[in-house]
């Protein structure tokens, strides 16, 4: 039997799966305790093992979440329980762990930036396509109950048509709080690749595609120093831009001004405003996964329309995703969108580095929004 015929035969032989879907989490840090937190809680997912390549790392959050395996990159992806690959690694080892587990048959999950660069974004996806499995990446946030509600209000016409979008994130940066800051400093990160994909992801939903872009950077200091964990004290170099003021223009003729930053002692984040022909929508933080939406149509009181929809933190896309792969239709939040906002900023920072606009080549369709009562801890797959 060929390779090819065995690949087909064992995608063949995973689609005819029912009931939950196998998980395997690959980046036992910081953020693996929110995901395991609610991976081991929905129904629809059976979460089998945790990697790393700091192996006892692995071993104490399988521990403390309940996880039956653990150990490394290789032995979980032998695993055959394993259907999706949550990777939860640095930005740096995204598309090379993400590659591994496309070559070894199982769907990818994977946190944000997609990739660091377009080309080994497009050959990720490509990657999935010939292997007939699905790469689906972080922000999930947008299917929290407070962006899935502004997105309501907005696409049911509380705000007439949309025209223009202003979202803000300014923050002193992240060294102050986070044990292993370096990566987040490095290049693929900086505040544009860290937090722009949930300010970014949301501005496409509600406009569509981005079709040119603008932008200007800056760096306030060279060196940072770690301010929080056992490396407090230790200064480290910054690597890329940390602001970034960017000028979007959506393919509709919409558009949108945006700034991220890690430059300013005065932290203001998760604003993201709507203007359209008939009111303005304040959209709660797209970094959280709740909120009311407050719609201002010129008279003396806004109206605040509550948050509804599921209040499940990160994690939630992978459930959605796990009953997308058992539907046989397409999941939320697609390879093709994160690709599309990596694009985006990938071209910002080209916009920067060299003083001129520049034409996003990919595009994308907005997703349909979750049904209001869509709830992760039911289970629906039997
Ligand atoms: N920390 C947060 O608040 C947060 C929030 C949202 C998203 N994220 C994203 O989640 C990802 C992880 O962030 P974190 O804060 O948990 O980082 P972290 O540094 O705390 O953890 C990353 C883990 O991945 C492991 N790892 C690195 N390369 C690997 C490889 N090639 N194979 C196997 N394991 C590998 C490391 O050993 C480490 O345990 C990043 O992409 C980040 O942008 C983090």
């Amino acid at each position: 039997m060929t390779d090819t015929a065995t690949t087909a035969d064992t995608v063949a032989a995973r689609d005819a799966r029912t009931g939950p879907v196998g998980v395997g989490v690959i980046g036992a840090g910081v953020i693996s305790d929110q995901y395991l937190g609610n991976l081991t809680k929905f129904p629809d997912l059976e979460v089998l093992f945790v990697a790393d390549i700091d192996e006892p790392r692995a071993a104490a959050q399988a521990e403390k979440w309940g996880v039956p395996g653990s150990g490394s990159v290789d032995e979980l992806l032998a695993h055959d329980g394993v259907e999706i690959v949550v990777n939860l690694t640095i930005p740096a080892a995204h598309v090379e762990v993400a590659l591994k587990a496309v070559a070894a048959g199982k769907h990818v999950w994977g946190e944000k930036p997609y990739a660091l660069d377009r080309e080994s974004g497009a050959r990720l996806l490509q990657a999935a396509k010939e292997a007939g499995v699905r790469v689906a990446v972080a922000p999930d946030t947008f299917l929290g109950s407070g962006i899935q509600t502004g997105l309501r209000v907005v696409r049911r016409g509380d705000i007439g048509t949309p025209l223009t979008g202003l979202t803000l994130f300014q923050v002193p940066g992240p060294e102050s709080w986070h044990p292993s800051p370096e990566f987040l400093f490095a290049y693929g990160a900086g505040p544009m690749f860290d937090v722009g994909p949930y300010y970014l992801t949301t501005l496409v939903q509600v406009f569509g595609p981005v079709a040119k872009v603008t932008a200007t950077s800056s760096k306030a200091r060279e060196t940072r120093v770690i301010g929080s964990g056992p490396k407090a004290g230790t200064e480290f170099p910054v690597e890329v831009p940390t602001h970034i003021s960017a000028l979007l223009q959506f393919e509709n003729g919409a558009s949108a001004q945006a700034v991220f930053s890690f430059d300013s002692k005065l932290a203001r984040a998760g604003f993201v405003e709507i203007a359209g022909t008939e009111g303005t929508a304040v959209f709660p933080d797209p970094n959280e996964f709740e909120g009311d939406t407050v719609v201002h149509t010129g008279g003396e009181e806004p109206t605040v329309v509550p948050a509804s929809g599921s209040t499940f933190t990160r994690g939630t896309g992978v459930a959605e995703l796990a009953q997308a792969i058992r539907e046989g239709r397409r999941e939320r939040v697609p390879g093709e969108l994160a690709f599309h906002v990596l694009d985006v900023m990938v071209s910002l920072a080209e916009s920067a580095e060299r003083g001129e606009g520049v034409v996003v080549e990919s595009s994308l369709e907005p997703t349909p929004e979750l049904p209001e009562d869509w709830d992760p801890s039911v289970p629906t797959l039997g």
